[in-house]
């Protein structure tokens, strides 16, 4: 379905989708609610909810942690990426994406003409999972509404989700990334772009020219549109 909202640039034509009403991510009450991150006040700025996540204990991964991840960036950035949670260097700097697949973010960056501290850097659980695991299903939830307050008060121009767990959480679904990439779509209002982990990308080097591809079209969103 068409939007009427068709770009075309040089080397890329799209045309953002809207996507099932089911599958947007519009009203709050759509999304998993924790009791410990709904109990603080709509206004809460973004060190108040890095306060909160310090203090969090609404799921089991708080008993593994070294230092919470609330993520970083300024205000109102180009681009708000989105990672799937905190890994080794993370949960021992308290930082995200700063280990080896943060190292890789950092050379995709520049290729969109922007600067690591253009962005803004979160992840969709705030906590370490043990071993790296994925998070699971009721750690999401229960981390998800911090995500949520994060996106809202940052603002971003764009959001871009790295790899699947932050895809499927932010719209939703339970697509996989191959089918979710390559299309524009809606997160309240901001567009939202889906690529591949840079870990993933890291192990499995054929993913790279769908990344740049991804990565295109994240760009082409920053671009003022053709009249
Ligand atoms: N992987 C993620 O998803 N997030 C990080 O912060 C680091 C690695």
């Amino acid at each position: 379905m068409s939007t009427g909202f068709s770009r075309k640039r040089a080397d890329i034509t799209f045309t953002q989708r809207v996507i099932p009403a089911a599958h947007v991510v519009g009203a709050s009450a759509a999304l998993p609610t924790s009791k410990a991150a709904d109990a603080t006040d709509a206004n809460d700025d973004l060190a108040a909810v890095a306060k909160q996540i310090a203090s969090c204990v609404a799921c089991g991964l708080c008993a593994g942690r070294k230092m919470t991840v609330p993520g970083e960036g300024g205000m109102n950035p180009p681009v708000m990426f989105v990672g799937e949670g905190p890994g080794e260097e993370e949960d021992r700097t308290g930082r995200p994406f700063v280990g080896a697949a943060g190292q890789y973010l950092d050379k995709w960056i520049p290729s969109i003409g922007l600067k690591r501290t253009d962005c803004f850097i979160a992840n969709v659980v705030k906590c370490r999972p043990p071993q790296n695991r994925e998070p699971r299903p009721e750690e999401i939830a229960a981390c998800l509404p911090y995500l949520v307050k994060q996106i809202r008060q940052v603002r971003p121009r764009t959001i871009c989700c790295l790899g699947r767990i932050a895809a499927q959480t932010l719209l939703q679904t339970t697509s996989s990334l191959g089918a979710l990439r390559g299309k524009v779509y809606s997160w309240q209002g901001i567009p939202l772009v889906v690529t591949y982990h840079p870990s993933a990308v890291l192990r499995e080097t054929e993913l790279r020219k769908p990344v740049w591809e991804d990565l295109k079209l994240l760009k082409s969103l920053l671009e003022p549109a053709e009249s």
